[in-house]
């Protein structure tokens, strides 16, 4: 034996001692075992798929960035302008730091509203699924509050004028609206006292949140196991081993297969970073450039692109309480999906014209609604429309009992379908 060989060989026995020492600890190679190298996917799955583990990417880069972001930025009403400032123009790579910050919040929300299609898609949310979605929906109205307060931090006209607007909508809420208000902001008005803890939440107790809901999102999909293009439960149909006809393991299959997304979508952010970062306004507003002032209101206050389907809710109709609660029930409907949908058949691929039509629709109208929400309010036909577009995305939640239960689907497979040519 070479003695190159024989050093490598040495080395292997060395490093397999070591795992073994640790497993006696700690459940490394059962772990490692139970969710990669012996958990079984099913083979078929298309791009859709990719999202979950960008949306972990994504939530990657905001904790690293934010961390260095952290070490320079200052949270307070005097000083937080300034301090973004400096990390753009002082702070070394500090733009870099701060442009893939700004990015990765859109970033965030396009590869999790893509991620959110799937299910709808497919059927995910479907029964075994339904905590899944719940974990999810957690997550979503989590990340909506990190966006929110984030926002707040670099302290431009429309951080201060947005979350004004956002906060003040506590107040329709009856009997404890004001006070409600008042208890958020910290103040009478959005100040540095609202700056301060927007801070303290946004750097330490929505990121922590959202690291054990991720956690708790992967553990509930093993358990159940992911779903597929086809919605076939893959754990139905087993060799004698007991692995799935269909499943292939996650590693290396499925972590070789992400790698491609996760490249090609380093290359997307890298492109928008470098040479797009406010994305002609939409990943970072114009109006936040200037200091925030509290007693100069922006012409036209819009949220980030992000938000603006639920704000064209809002807004379309005139009183503020039914507004509000019209947005909240707008989300809030999301969470009964798995129970609305009274469709055996989990897959778009063989469900009935019903749901494919009413997915279209509610995908137009929830666009729709995101153009209309950057509009300003002061033209009637934005107002108009919003409200007919508020109505079809309502119409696809409340009738879906009806037209999912008198879907006429399409036999679906017992083994899923899979053409390696594509
Ligand atoms: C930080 C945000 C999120 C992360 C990191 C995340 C991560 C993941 C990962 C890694 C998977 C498995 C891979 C895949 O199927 O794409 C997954 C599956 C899933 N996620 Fe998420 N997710 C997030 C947000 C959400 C949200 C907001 C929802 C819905 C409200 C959701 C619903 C689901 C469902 C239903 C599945 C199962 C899909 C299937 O098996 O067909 N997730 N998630």
């Amino acid at each position: 034996m070479s003695a190159a060989r024989s050093g490598a060989t040495a080395s292997q026995g060395r490093c397999a001692r070591l795992i073994d020492w640790v497993d006696e600890r700690f459940p490394l190679t059962a772990m490692i075992k139970e969710h990669a190298t012996e958990y079984y996917a099913a083979k078929n799955f298309n791009a859709w798929y990719v999202f979950g583990v960008l949306a972990i990417v994504v939530l990657v880069i905001q904790l690293v960035t934010g961390i260095f972001l952290t070490m320079n930025y200052k949270p307070s009403a005097t000083e937080a302008f300034a301090s973004v400032e400096y990390i753009m123009r002082d702070v070394q790579w500090g733009w870099l730091i701060r442009y893939m910050h700004s990015t990765g919040a859109s970033a965030f929300f396009i590869v999790v509203y893509l991620h959110m299609f799937r299910a709808l898609l497919y059927g995910s949310y479907k029964n075994p699924r339904e905590l899944l979605w719940l974990i999810g929906m957690v997550i979503y109205l989590a990340l909506m509050a990190e966006a929110f307060m984030g926002y707040l931090l670099p302290w431009g006209q429309m951080s201060y004028w947005g979350a004004q607007v956002i906060v003040s909508l506590f107040g329709a809420i009856p009997g404890v609206g004001a006070d409600l208000v008042e208890w958020i902001r910290g103040d009478y008005f959005i100040s540095d006292i609202t700056l301060n803890r927007f801070f303290a939440l946004h750097v330490a107790a929505v990121p922590l949140a959202l690291v054990l809901l991720v956690v708790m999102h992967i553990l509930a999909l093993h358990e159940t196991g992911s779903l597929n293009p086809d919605g076939i439960e893959i754990k139905e149909r087993k060799d004698s081993r007991g692995i799935p006809l269909d499943g292939v393991a996650f590693h290396p299959y499925y972590t070789a297969k992400d790698l491609v997304a996760i490249v090609i979508f380093f290359a997307l952010f890298a492109a928008v970073v470098f040479f797009a970062p406010e994305m002609g306004g939409y990943f970072l507003e114009h109006a936040n450039f200037e200091p925030a002032n509290m007693l100069k209101t922006p012409e036209h206050i819009a949220p980030v692109w992000y938000f603006t389907p639920f704000y064209a809710i809002l807004r379309s109709v005139p009183s503020k309480g039914w507004g509000a609660f019209l947005m909240m029930m707008a989300i809030v409907l999301l969470f009964f999906l798995p129970w609305l949908d009274r469709c055996r058949v989990k897959s778009i691929r063989y469900r009935g014209w019903t749901y494919k039509l009413a997915l279209a629709v509610f995908i137009v109208s929830f666009v729709a609604l995101g153009y209309l929400g950057l509009q300003p309010a002061t033209e009637l036909v934005y107002v108009y429309a919003a409200r007919f577009f508020a109505a079809l995305y309502f119409l696809f939640f409340l009738l879906m009992p009806l037209y999912t239960s008198a879907e006429k689907t399409r036999p679906v497979p017992e083994r899923v379908v899979y053409d390696a040519s594509h």
